[in-house]
């Protein structure tokens, strides 16, 4: 038992630093503030607990049983004012001095949800297992990442094609459930360029653990040159006769769920910029090897996912297939 326990700790130690996450490193004023709000709970505990903690100590060697004390009866004392107040008010001081920094800053976030001057609009929506990340005042659809830009708040609407998903970005603060039928409203900024991980924080299926999506931060200009760049992005014009052959085949059958082309919305995931992907399905690694063993039977690497196995595919049709995506910057 104790070597269990030993174990679990040591896992515990080790393993909290594994996150690529980073949920104590805030990159945003959102952030900024909760973990303020964290740090003061944190603090307030690591009192209590250090009060009660010594005086539970002091108190149980002071009046242990000795010898001389075996037989002993203490008196019996009934009611004491002094300590009746003093641990009645020493809590309600402690809350007070949580709650008024709690109150104003969930008060702040909710206000900062209509009172900023020239948001960005971003519609997330979480479908089993991937996330539709929609710019309506640019046209700009995107699959698992977004591009925001820092110093300017952003305003993600988030809704749900099926179950409820929850969207996470512990470095810009916050955490908001996608619910069908609903539309829920979460304001962050970015105060720093890079880029900032996020993950789907409510269990939402068999493979909720692959919804991972990239939030990249960046300047200013360097968000209206990759706007411009994005509505002027167009297929690749000239294809090698594998890569025309995969797109006919990909117009024949993947295109009812798929688009190719940041304008469009679809049903199933957007795949422009495919070849910049590090993934396929956010699962295996972006090989042409991988993305044809993906297209036979996609459920084998996630399970439960929504796209049917190709199993009717020759070698040929699946090479076709991987050379065009590849191609799809
Ligand atoms: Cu979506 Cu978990």
């Amino acid at each position: 038992m104790k070597r269990l326990c030993f174990g679990i700790m040591l896992a515990v130690l080790f393993l909290t630093g594994c996150s690529s996450l980073k949920v104590l490193d805030p990159k945003g004023t959102v952030a900024e503030l909760q973990l303020n709000l964290f740090q003061i709970s944190i603090a307030i505990m690591l009192f209590v607990f250090f009060v009660v903690f010594s005086m539970f100590v002091y108190f149980t060697w002071k009046y242990r049983e000795t010898p001389e004390r075996r037989h002993l009866t203490p008196s019996y004392i009934k009611g004491n004012k002094k300590l009746e107040v003093t641990w009645t008010v020493i809590p309600i001081l402690l809350l007070v001095i949580l709650a008024v920094p709690t109150v104003k800053g969930t008060f702040s976030l909710a206000e900062s949800d209509e009172n900023n001057e020239n948001p960005l609009k971003i519609v997330v929506t979480g479908h089993q297992y991937w996330w539709e990340v929609h710019y309506p005042d640019q046209g700009i659809t995107l699959t698992n990442e977004a591009y925001i830009p820092v110093d300017r708040p952003v305003v993600f609407k988030l809704k749900s094609d099926d179950v409820i998903h929850s969207f996470w970005m512990p470095r810009l603060g916050g955490k908001k459930d996608l619910i069908p039928g609903k539309t829920n409203t979460l304001t962050l900024n970015a105060s720093e360029e890079g880029v900032y991980k996020g993950q789907c924080a409510e269990l939402c299926g068999a493979s909720h653990s692959y919804m991972r999506f990239q939030v990249h931060a960046v300047g200013k200009q360097k968000f209206s040159q990759w706007v411009d760049q994005m509505s002027q992005k167009k297929e690749p014009e000239t294809l090698d006769p594998t890569a025309e052959k995969g797109k006919k085949l990909f117009i024949s059958k993947c295109l009812t769920c798929h688009a190719v082309s940041p304008a469009e919305r679809s049903k199933g995931p957007n795949l422009s910029g495919f070849a910049g992907k590090e993934r396929v399905g956010n699962v295996l690694l972006n090989t042409d090897e991988n993305v044809q063993k993906w297209i036979r039977d996609p459920s084998s690497f996630k399970p439960d996912v929504n796209m049917p196995p190709f199993p009717d595919l020759t070698e040929e049709d699946l090479n076709a297939l991987s050379s065009y995506l590849s191609q799809l910057e």
